[in-house]
């Protein structure tokens, strides 16, 4: 589906994000492990957050789904059943990498999991490491692809040093470590989102961070009261960056997740000069069992180019393409280091930003670990490919309602892996 965006005039009015993507999958897939029923309080209804029902049913799970909530009655922690069939993930990276570490620990049972063109497309390789150290048994498509295969073992306890800072990998090994013999350590070179670990908490399991490792007990189960799941900040930084870059526009955004480890993006946004205002949470070196929220209260105003380093980019992974928009209309330069790992999302998103920025008229170039951008006040417009990646989709429509002649979006369709409802809450604050 191609759309077009034209030019927009001051933007405004109140909206309040999607719920979080990351924070779904993880109440899915503990509410799946847990001995009794969780209600998760507004469960993203997506495309990627629904494989994951589906896969949890599959393993044997109830979901009731009452409108935007659910009660979901879980199998208990060594308890998955055999599917019988492939486990389809979809689209969903985050399913992809985190259902195995639950899975490798089903003694005597057998799962495949297998997705679209693109999820085959994206390394296993950095879960199936730790996993056969644990002593799982995982066979993947070239030895690094989907279909993956998952045979369950009894697992024991490593000590692990990830070599990237990926919350996938990391809550990967922490799902595993539940059921292993003994206490896992996690060594993580920096910070990424911590939402596993902060639920894990509330389950009752004695988990704790200190120096930069974590430290996982093994359970006998897990206890969620229940989750209640905020609003999404990777999908509320499209409004955001809307706010900022269309004159006289003024936008509150309610209910916003703003867990330190998930603010990365509105860091780097104030360090250019952008006007948003929020009650965000402090960095602090332990873990805390809450995920706080807050309005955003964003405006226009000019910007000014900034440095993004490698210790920042897991702080703002998914919001870096909007990094990039933000640079074309700043004063003077930005750019984005140290985040190779932008090449393994939906798509290579440095390829795809760069190449589709500079289509809108971007001065912008590639680096091997990111971009570099020179902001000449705006864009022209013109035509961009979201390469079946919901965020370089979205990133396209900002550009449109901030550009000179406006621009079409091609694979508009993919915005729904996260953000079903984007197109209709843009629409709700043109004037
Ligand atoms: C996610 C972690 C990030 C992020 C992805 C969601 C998660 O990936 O890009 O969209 O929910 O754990 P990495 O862990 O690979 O950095």
């Amino acid at each position: 589906m191609n759309l077009r965006f034209a030019p927009a005039g001051a933007l405004s009015g109140q909206l309040r994000a999607p719920a979080d993507k990351s924070i779904s999958h993880r109440a899915a897939l503990l509410g799946a492990m847990s001995s009794e029923p969780v209600p998760i309080e507004r469960y993203l209804h997506a495309a990627d957050t629904t494989s994951t029902l589906e896969a949890v049913r599959a393993l044997g799970a109830l979901v009731e789904v009452r409108g935007d909530d659910l009660i979901l009655r879980g199998c208990g922690l060594r308890e998955a059943h055999e599917p019988g069939r492939a486990i389809d993930v979809g689209n969903a990276g985050t399913l992809l990498r985190l259902l195995p570490g639950w899975l490798a620990a089903q003694e005597g049972r057998s799962f495949t999991l297998d997705g679209d063109e693109s999820i085959r497309r994206r390394p296993v390789d950095r879960i199936a490491e730790p996993l056969r150290l644990m002593g799982a048994d995982l066979q993947a498509r070239e030895g690094r692809f989907a279909p993956l295969e998952v045979h369950g073992r009894r697992l024991r306890a490593i000590d692990y040093e990830l070599e990237v800072a990926s919350a996938q990998v990391k809550s990967c090994i922490l799902l595993a470590a539940l059921a292993a013999d003994g206490t896992t350590t996690v060594l993580e070179p920096g910070r990424s989102r911590d939402h596993t670990e902060r639920m894990l908490l509330r389950a009752g399991v004695t988990i704790g961070r200190s120096e930069g490792r974590l430290t996982v007990v093994n359970a006998d189960e897990l206890l969620l009261e229940r989750v209640s799941v905020p609003g999404d900040p990777s999908s509320a930084a499209f409004m955001v960056a809307a706010g900022v870059l269309v004159p006289g526009s003024r936008l509150l955004i309610g209910d916003v997740g703003v867990n330190w480890t998930r603010t990365g993006f509105l860091r780097i946004l104030r360090r250019m000069q952008g006007i948003v205002l929020g009650d965000l949470e402090q960095q602090a070196e332990g873990l805390s069992a809450e995920e706080p929220v807050s309005d955003l209260d964003v405006a226009h105003g000019a910007l000014e180019g900034t440095t993004v380093e490698a210790d920042e980019v897991p702080l703002a992974i998914d919001e870096l393409p909007l990094v990039a928009l933000l640079g074309c209309f700043a004063e003077g330069e930005t750019i984005v280091r140290g985040a190779q790992e932008l090449r393994l999302k939906e798509s290579d998103r440095i390829a795809g930003v760069v190449e589709g920025l500079r289509g809108l008229g971007g001065e912008i170039e590639a680096t091997e670990d990111g971009f570099a951008v020179r902001g000449h006040g705006g864009l022209r417009g013109g035509t961009i490919d979201a390469r079946g990646d919901h965020r370089m989709a979205m990133m396209g429509a900002i550009a449109g309602l901030a550009s000179r002649d406006g621009v079409e979006v091609v694979g508009m369709e993919a915005a729904a892996v996260s953000y079903p409802g984007f197109v209709e809450d843009l629409e709700g604050l043109v004037s």
